[in-house]
């Protein structure tokens, strides 16, 4: 092709690409439903949700070269779940990538410009829509010169690095002579950074003895993680100057944990009622069920992903009872009324702590 011709294509590709851009605008939808959409998954990250949508939306609308994010938080608290909420909402194609997986091209393991295929794929094949895609990179936190001591690894400073050049804008071939510009993507971090808040206390001059005294002077600015943390923690300047935002999630409680089995769409409690529902009961239970079971989630200290785990094992067996014997519990119309299953508080260390109503 002679450069004339191929210029002639560069400026067609651009001119998608920036059209797309301007229709990804125009058709993100309104920032509020997005935030109620999410805030019917999402519990106890009202603050942080609302400042993921106003980054995303910022990244969208304005796209600079430091629009990039990054997410701290504890596992479990919700930051994948934030996001895929969001962004599929949103319409904006996306892939999540595991930092740990990554090592410099000539390495073992994956290169960078993979992330850029899996963009690529999930916008199937479509480059402008790639183009003003997000990647999610996660456990970025186990990329920094610290923690990355292996010597049989490459540094995780040069894979950081490259994602620089991901960042900064780059041509990068992504499938037989198809190229994406990555100027316009979205990159969004996520880590769990344990360990960081020492780093901050430390800043802050914090010491253990008197700390809520002096604590209570700090400003919302000042109990942020600041750029100058994620450096102490490890992180080469140089990246740490091209994340625009930082967004903390909070801890979860036990409170948070029995709001998210009560309220959350992504509650598997009230998936089990809805089942049992309509296999013909209803459940019979002491309020005190819910804090249990949060209790129990959270010892193992993995916030709200132990849920799962835990009401499984609570209606395993009931479960099983009514599977064995669906005619029997089955309503025959709709007059008739629903059997009641009366579950112990103990169930959460006995599953066969239950009872069903004749
Ligand atoms: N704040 C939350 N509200 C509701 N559910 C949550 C929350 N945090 C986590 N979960 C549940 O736990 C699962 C794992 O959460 P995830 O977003 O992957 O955590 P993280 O990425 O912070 O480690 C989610 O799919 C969701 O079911
Ligand atoms: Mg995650």
């Amino acid at each position: 092709m002679s450069n004339e011709r191929q210029e002639l294509v560069d400026v067609k590709k651009n001119t998608n690409s920036s059209n797309t851009r301007k229709q990804v605008r125009m058709s993100v939808p309104n920032m509020r439903n997005v935030e109620s959409h999410v805030l019917k998954y999402i519990f106890g990250q009202d603050e942080p949700v609302r400042q993921i949508i106003t980054s995303i939306y910022r990244a969208v609308i304005f796209k600079s070269l430091n629009s990039n994010i990054l997410i701290i938080g504890p596992s479990g608290t919700g930051k994948t779940e934030t996001i895929k909420q969001i962004l599929n909402i949103v319409h904006l194609p996306y892939t999540i990538e595991d930092a740990t997986k990554y090592t410099m091209e000539g390495y073992k393991g994956k290169s960078v410009s993979s992330m850029l295929e899996h963009l690529y794929k999930n916008s199937g094949k479509d480059v402008s829509r790639a183009e003003n895609g997000v990647i999610v990179i996660d456990e970025i936190d186990k990329k920094t010169a610290k923690s990355s001591n292996d010597m049989r690894d490459v540094s995780g400073v040069e894979v950081l690095n490259s994602l620089l050049k991901i960042i900064e804008g780059d041509k990068v071939e992504v499938d037989m002579n198809v190229f994406l510009d990555t100027s316009n993507i979205i990159i969004i971090f996520l880590g769990a950074f344990s360990g960081i808040d020492e780093i901050r206390k430390k800043r802050l001059n914090l010491n253990p003895i008197g700390f809520s005294q002096q604590e209570s002077k700090l400003t919302t600015l000042d109990r942020r993680i600041l750029k100058q943390d994620l450096v102490q923690y490890g992180f080469p300047e140089e990246f740490v100057g091209r994340i625009g935002t930082i967004i903390e999630m909070n801890k979860l409680t036990v409170d948070d944990l029995v709001l998210i089995l009560k309220k959350s769409k992504l509650s598997v409690f009230r998936k089990y009622q809805k089942e049992l529902k309509r296999m013909g009961i209803v459940l019979n239970y002491n309020g005190k069920l819910l804090k249990r079971i949060a209790e129990k989630s959270l010892s193992l200290d993995t916030g709200a992903r132990e849920l799962t785990n835990t009401v499984n094992y609570v209606f395993e067996k009931i479960i099983y009872e009514v599977l064995l014997n669906p005619k029997k519990y089955q309503r025959k119309s709709s007059k008739e009324p629903y059997r009641r299953c009366i579950i112990d508080l103990d169930i959460v260390n006995d599953n066969t702590k239950f009872r069903i109503s004749d």
